[in-house]
């Protein structure tokens, strides 16, 4: 080989090298291309948690804790809601524990405040939200983490020169800290997350609506706000006494929902935080003739101003009527559902939604060949979280998760309240007695099971 081709291939070896290098330098940056999450999800409060707040002038870190110190009855309410257990939640633990998950985006509904978070994420590497740039947070903050849906998620924002205040309702007060009046900012601060719909891709879809239910509701519920049903009012001060404040109208804060709590031990909580199901339930009508008997249930969606079950898709009202003998063996059960019904391949849709509206009426009748002598006729209605087929689903796949909640999971039936029971009625076939449970009995009776 001559020198003037040894040369040649050396400049052509060189030339590739070099031409492979300007691709390797243009290619990533074409195809990675960081966009902010702002533009990606314009109109999206839940894209971003609230900015880091800076410590409230006379009261320090925004820590629930710290307001606890003053807010005394009002943290202990807190403590027992679904908000302030939102993080430590089994469920949630396990979904968001799953390699496919898009844990930044689960988090800013589930921990909502920037301090909570260990990173922050303000671009996506081609606006994708499965491909997130992560930057470290200098003001995270492991103890506010663990509050979940702290106080500060809806009391306290940044003003102009970037100091805390706390956003109020009433004025008239003299707190130690600033304050701004505003309540309907803080009112409607509730939509931000029961009120998200949007689609990610073609599996994962936000539908939660219970703002926009609340609102065509409007001819039966009036002027009503989520609090006006899930903070009920209650006199009292609002801090501890030995400040010295007047009683004032204040609000519950145990954001009780639909009665099925996220530990066994928060049943106790239910009733006194304000737990009221919201169906009215009209006494059973049958009939019994020779060897059938015909059953009758009519009830109404009267105090929820949005539909039963809202929020979460995989909810649904179970309804059961059956029949038992005198030693209350179960002979037959008829049950039936209401809720919402999706499918998930190849796009996500909702394909049938049986949900109870706000003051809707619905009737439902059926009929028993009955066997041998029945004794009673039993109806109960169930509030469902979660199915034993999903909860063997989690059982199964959670590699991510910490020792700690992979024990739970793995035993998940003896931490979580699948469901509640919610209504249960007794009718006599031969006296014609009728026994109706109590909410108090009820409660009992559902912190005692386990699993489905
Ligand atoms: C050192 C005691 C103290 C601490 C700590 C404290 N507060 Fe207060 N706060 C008060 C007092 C006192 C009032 C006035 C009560 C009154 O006059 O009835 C008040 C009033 C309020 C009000 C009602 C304002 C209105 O007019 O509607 C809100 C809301 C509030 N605080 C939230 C918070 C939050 C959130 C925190 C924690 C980030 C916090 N507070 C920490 C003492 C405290
Ligand atoms: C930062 C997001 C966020 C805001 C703001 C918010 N919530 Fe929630 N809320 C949640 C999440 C997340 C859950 C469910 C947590 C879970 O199941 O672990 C929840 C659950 C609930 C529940 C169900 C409780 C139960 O046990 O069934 C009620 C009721 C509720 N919220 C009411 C409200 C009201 C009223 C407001 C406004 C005053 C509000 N929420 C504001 C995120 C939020
Ligand atoms: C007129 C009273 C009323 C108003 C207003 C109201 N709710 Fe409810 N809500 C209820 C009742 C009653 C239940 C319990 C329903 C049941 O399961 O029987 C409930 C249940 C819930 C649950 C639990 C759902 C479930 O299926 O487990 C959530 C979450 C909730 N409400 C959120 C909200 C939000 C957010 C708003 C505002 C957009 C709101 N609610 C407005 C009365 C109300
Ligand atoms: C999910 C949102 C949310 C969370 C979390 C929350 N609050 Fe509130 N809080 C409200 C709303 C809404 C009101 C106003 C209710 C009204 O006036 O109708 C309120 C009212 C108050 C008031 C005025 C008195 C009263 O009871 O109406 C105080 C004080 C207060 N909150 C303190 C706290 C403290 C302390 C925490 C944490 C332990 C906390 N809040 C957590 C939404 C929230
Ligand atoms: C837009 C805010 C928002 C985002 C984002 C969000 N959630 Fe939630 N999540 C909620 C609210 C609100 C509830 C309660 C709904 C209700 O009770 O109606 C909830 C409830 C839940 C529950 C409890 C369900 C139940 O029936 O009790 C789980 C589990 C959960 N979320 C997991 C996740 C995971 C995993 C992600 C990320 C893929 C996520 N969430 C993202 C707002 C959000």
């Amino acid at each position: 080989m001559s020198d003037i081709q040894k040369k040649r291939i050396y400049w052509s070896l060189g030339f590739l090298f070099f031409s492979l290098g300007i691709a390797y330098l243009l290619w990533p940056k074409q195809v990675l291309e960081p966009v902010s999450v702002d533009r990606v999800f314009s109109n999206a409060p839940w894209a971003k948690p609230v900015p880091n707040l800076p410590p409230l002038a006379g009261v320090g870190e925004v820590r629930a804790e710290n307001c606890g110190r003053c807010h005394t009855e009002i943290y202990q309410e807190w403590k027992t809601s679904t908000h302030a257990n939102a993080l430590s939640d089994i469920q949630f633990q396990s979904e968001l524990t799953k390699s496919s998950s898009p844990k930044w985006l689960c988090l800013n509904c589930h921990t909502p405040v920037a301090n909570q978070r260990e990173n922050l994420v303000n671009y996506l590497q081609n606006g994708d939200y499965k491909l997130p740039i992560e930057e470290k947070n200098p003001h995270f903050d492991p103890k506010m983490k663990s509050e979940a849906i702290t106080c500060a998620a809806c009391h306290v924002r940044l003003d102009e020169q970037g100091n805390s205040y706390v956003i109020g309702a009433n004025g008239n007060t003299k707190p130690p800290h600033p304050v701004r009046i505003q309540p309907e900012k803080l009112k409607d601060r509730c939509l931000d997350c029961h009120n998200a719909n949007y689609e990610l891709d073609d599996q994962l879809v936000c539908a939660f609506k219970t703002g926009k239910e609340l609102q065509s509701s409007k001819s039966t519920h009036g002027k009503e706000t989520c609090g006006s049903c899930h903070m009920q009012e209650i006199e009292r001060k609002f801090v501890k006494s030995e400040l010295g404040t007047p009683v004032r109208t204040g609000h519950k804060h145990a954001f009780i929902g639909g009665g099925v709590p996220k530990r066994f031990d928060l049943y106790e909580k239910q009733i006194p935080g304000g737990y009221q199901i919201g169906l009215k339930v009209d006494p059973i009508l049958w009939d019994l003739a020779k060897d059938k008997l015909e059953y009758s249930v009519s009830f109404k969606n009267e105090k929820a101003a949005h539909n039963i079950p809202t929020g979460d898709p995989e909810r649904f009202l179970l309804g059961r009527v059956s029949i038992l003998d005198a030693r209350g063996k179960l002979l037959e059960k008829k049950e039936i559902k209401f809720g919402q019904e999706w499918e998930w391949y190849p796009k996500a849709r909702l394909i049938a939604d049986t949900r109870i509206l706000p003051g809707e009426t619905k009737n439902w009748n059926g009929s028993f060949s009955v066997p041998s002598s029945p004794a009673k006729v039993v109806l109960e209605f169930y509030h469902v979280r979660l199915k034993e087929s999903n909860a063997e689903y989690m059982r199964k796949g959670n590699d991510l998760a910490t020792e700690e909640f992979k024990r739970m999971i793995s035993k998940i039936e003896d931490h979580y309240p699948f469901s509640s029971i919610v209504y249960k009625e007794e009718v006599d076939l031969r006296t014609h007695k009728r026994k109706l449970y109590s909410p108090k009995e009820l409660i009992r009776i559902s912190s005692d099971r386990r699993g489905e």
